[in-house]
């Protein structure tokens, strides 16, 4: 049964204030959704449970380990993975041999027979078994985005923390995204899904945690939170005032095209963006570090 407690972690960038003693804990597996403006501070979570980067002050434990001081590849054979908000893939490697690499990096004594089949098996399932021989440089940036969540489950954490996995995803791969999340979870895994696509976030999550600003300011069912006057007023907002609150963004639109044009966020004012560009800080996949691909989703704009 995972166990995640993340404890008072504070992360400071110069005089940047970024996580001012976040804490929660995950226990088993729950499908969790992190939202939070734009700056809030979740990809530097993300980067913190991940090992990318430390933490100032606080800790992390999963299943009784300490991991806030281990470095990513250690983290993820600790049981923890995570995709980054601007994919990465190694770019002149088949995308066959971009799943082998988590196996091999994290596994001694491997069995390569066992890896390719497992590889074939996530390839299926991600639909993109015919892509196998290709370049991870010629995939497009949702087909990017699926690559990342194979290399996923070539490892099967029991946690895994996705950052703004439907960003720039054409709603044909966005299904399969969901289907993944579905089949992740049901294997027992917990999830910490970060979008701004309040769609996705309200249809698949159980629990949901907001951030602003470097503060967990909400912890709790989706209902009750997206009810919650704090939340409102920092970032859901109202469709209709008149309505008195009630999270009537909390269904405002998903619709993502794939490296084109409107994301559709819809209200004014609402969390609309994926802060493009962000995640090229981000650092440590387990295996490597493989190049940016500069799919970031930016053609969505930003909402704060
Ligand atoms: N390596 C860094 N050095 C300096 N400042 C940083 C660094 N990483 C993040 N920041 C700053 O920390 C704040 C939080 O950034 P972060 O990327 O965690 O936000 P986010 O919630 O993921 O935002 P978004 O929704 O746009 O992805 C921002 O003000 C950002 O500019
Ligand atoms: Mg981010």
């Amino acid at each position: 049964m995972i166990h995640l407690a993340v404890s008072n972690v504070h992360k400071r960038f110069g005089g940047l204030h970024v996580l001012k003693g976040v804490t929660f804990e995950v226990n088993g597996p729950e499908l969790i959704g992190l939202i939070g403006p734009n700056g809030a501070g979740k990809t530097t979570l993300t980067n913190v449970l991940d090992g990318a980067i430390k933490p100032n002050a606080g800790t992390v434990y999963l299943n009784g380990e300490r991991i806030d001081q281990l470095h990513p590849y250690e983290v993820a054979i600790a049981g923890l993975g995570r995709t980054f908000q601007v994919t990465r893939s190694f770019r002149r490697m088949s995308v066959l041999e971009n799943l082998y690499v988590p196996a091999l990096a994290t596994r001694r004594n491997a069995d390569k027979t066992a890896i390719h089949d497992k590889a074939m098996e996530v390839l299926e399932f991600l639909t993109m078994a015919h892509l196998r021989n290709e370049f991870a440089q010629a995939l497009s940036g949702g087909q990017q985005k699926l690559l990342e969540l194979g290399r996923l489950l070539m490892l099967d954490p029991g946690i895994v923390v996705l950052d703004e996995p439907f960003a720039g995803v054409h709603p044909r791969l966005m299904e399969i995204i969901y289907a993944y999340i579905r089949r992740v979870n049901e294997e027992g895994k917990a999830i910490i899904l970060i979008s701004h696509q309040m769609d996705s976030i309200f249809s698949l999550s159980q629990r949901l945690l907001v951030l602003n600003f470097g503060d967990l300011i909400a912890d709790g069912p989706p209902d009750e939170v997206k009810r919650d006057p704090v939340v409102i007023e920092a970032y859901l907002g109202t469709e209709d005032p008149e309505e008195g609150g009630g999270g009537a963004r909390a269904g405002a639109g998903a619709g993502a095209a794939e490296g084109g044009s409107g994301s559709g966020a819809g209200g004014a004012g609402s969390g609309g963006g994926d802060g493009a560009g962000r995640g090229a800080r981000d650092s440590g996949a387990p295996g490597g570090d493989p190049d940016d691909s500069g799919d970031d989703g930016a053609s969505t704009p930003r909402g704060q």
